[in-house]
């Protein structure tokens, strides 16, 4: 083999990468060595803005395979035929920690997955768990602040968490969630992933159905306690990229199962849930889950910053047949994420290979901005419309409309007949074993009786109590004892 060159970024042969170049021996060094400054340069300019949230995370390739015939809902071009397959990138995460937390802490996991289609590149930006905190964009900032690092102290403080949720009583859902033994994963292979959020599939016929997204782990779902979670955070404080990294390298590849609960959208209006409201699931005893595909990963990216920290993916990002929902948390995500890239990427992130689309081209009028990589030919108009040979759109709508009623206003969510904050956390608790149910209790009073002011413990005791009375006698109980000690 050919002996490669060290060169400049100029692609000049380098003469000495160990010594610099000195006026003398024992000299100052030179304003001439151009290695010296690039290379020190460049290294000063390694990073980029890390993500302000889901900051850790680990990708790997793959496919998604069609399983099942659900054209009867979506004309999506990647689910129209058993057997098809299309690539996908898939980014996991955990939410909370900057870069350089550790893997094995409870907070939900990202599950961001890309389809590069041969309509584009689909984005299903989802967790690990099927609803969340909140069900208004509005108050994800003040949501995040309150779980990440305080201004003050440089940590996550309890009463910031608890505060938080203090005021927001729909989040015990997702609370006894996270609380509960799926929170946190032995891996990133031993998780389910969830759309979370209410899609609409539009079949051929032009007729809207209402989604949720459901990916079934084929390895089984596995947690760890809280003791296990600070003994592997001790050795291994990357476990869940060492375990997903090792076991694609191994040939080891991880599958999970697609479903899709699907509601016919003229049934969205009486359903006894809001089925748009993000801290609600659809029993399954109401809209059973019927299989779709399955997804697998096989390939590992070759550079973990090219790949995987440039990696953009933005819920925004449909193909036809698939489209957004009326869920105000969906709609803030669909501007939130496009210009978080903006920010930390620029404007041609899209250009990056792991954001490109791959089984199709972009074909438009956008031009130029920092480092455009993306030319037309010489004989492009940069116009539309034009008497040339460019681009022009369809005429064909990507999906069916939705339908909107009432006046412009600040509303909450709208409830429907069984809504409110509580029951279905409740459900969750009375769903749980006697053990879950302990486990549970004492992963809410390790962390509600760090709060230092008893408002604070009550208002949050309230909300336990309001989903089930044992739920909450037991939790008060627990933070109690753990109070007096
Ligand atoms: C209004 C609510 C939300 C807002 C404003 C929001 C905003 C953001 C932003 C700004 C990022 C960083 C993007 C980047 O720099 O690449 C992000 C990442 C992420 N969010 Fe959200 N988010 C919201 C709710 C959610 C929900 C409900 C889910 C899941 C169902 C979710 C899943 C994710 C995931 C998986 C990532 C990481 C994507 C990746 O791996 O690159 N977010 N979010």
């Amino acid at each position: 083999m050919a002996k490669r060159v060290l060169t400049t970024e100029s692609g000049a042969p380098v003469a000495d990468n160990q010594n610099s170049a000195t006026a003398g021996v024992g000299g100052p060094i030179l304003l001439q060595d151009q290695h010296l400054l690039e290379k020190l340069a460049r290294f000063n300019r390694e990073r980029i803005p890390e993500r302000v949230v889901h900051a850790r995370g680990s990708g790997a390739y793959g496919y998604f395979e069609v399983t099942d015939d659900v054209t009867g809902f979506t004309r999506a071009d990647f689910l129209s035929e058993v057997g098809k397959r299309t690539e996908t990138f898939l980014r996991f995460s955990t939410v909370a920690d900057s870069l350089g937390g550790a893997d094995a802490v409870r907070d939900p996991r990202g599950f961001a997955l890309k389809f590069y289609t041969n309509e584009g590149n689909y984005d299903l930006v989802g967790n690990n768990t099927p609803v969340f905190f909140i069900k208004d964009p509005i108050k994800f900032p003040d949501f995040i602040h309150s779980q990440k690092r305080d201004p003050f102290t440089g940590r996550q403080e309890p009463d910031n968490v608890w505060d938080f949720w203090a005021h927001a009583p729909e989040a015990t859902h997702q609370v006894t969630w996270l609380m509960g033994d799926r929170g946190i994963p032995a891996s990133y292979r031993h998780m389910n992933g969830y759309g979370s959020h209410t899609y609409q599939w539009t079949n051929a016929e032009g007729e809207a159905f209402f989604v949720k997204y459901h990916f079934k782990t084929n390895q089984g779902v596995r947690s760890l306690s809280a003791e296990q979670a600070a003994e592997l955070v001790g050795k291994d404080a990357n476990s869940h990229q060492t375990d997903l990294l090792q076991a694609i390298e191994r040939g080891v590849n991880p599958s999970w199962t697609l479903y899709v609960q699907v509601m016919p959208a003229a049934e969205a209006a009486d359903y006894r849930f809001n089925p748009f409201d993000l801290t609600k699931v659809w029993p399954h005893a109401d809209y059973p889950l019927q299989r779709v595909g399955r997804l697998v990963l096989d390939r590992n990216p070759d550079n973990v910053f090219a790949e995987v920290e440039q990696a953009a993916f933005s819920p925004n990002n449909f193909v036809p047949g698939i489209g957004p929902s009326p869920d105000k948390m969906l709609q803030g995500r669909l501007f939130a994420y496009a210009d978080a890239h903006r920010y930390r990427l620029g404007v041609n992130h899209t250009q990056l290979p792991v954001n490109a689309p791959k089984a199709t081209q972009a074909d438009n009028y956008g031009r130029d901005g920092l480092h455009a990589t993306r030319y037309g030919s010489r004989h492009d108009k940069n116009y539309e419309p034009n008497s040339y040979a460019g681009p022009t759109q369809t005429d064909a709508a990507l999906g069916a409309p939705l339908a909107i009623h009432g006046w412009t206003g600040t509303y909450e969510t709208a409830a429907h007949v069984k809504d409110d904050d509580f029951f279905q956390a409740g459900e969750l608790y009375r769903l749980m074993s006697e053990d879950e149910k302990g486990r549970l209790v004492a992963n809410i009073a390790g962390g509600l009786s760090q709060v230092t002011r008893d408002d604070v413990i009550e208002k949050n005791l309230a909300h336990f109590h309001a989903a089930d009375a044992d739920y909450g006698k037991r939790v008060e109980e627990a933070v109690r004892a753990l109070r007096e000690d």
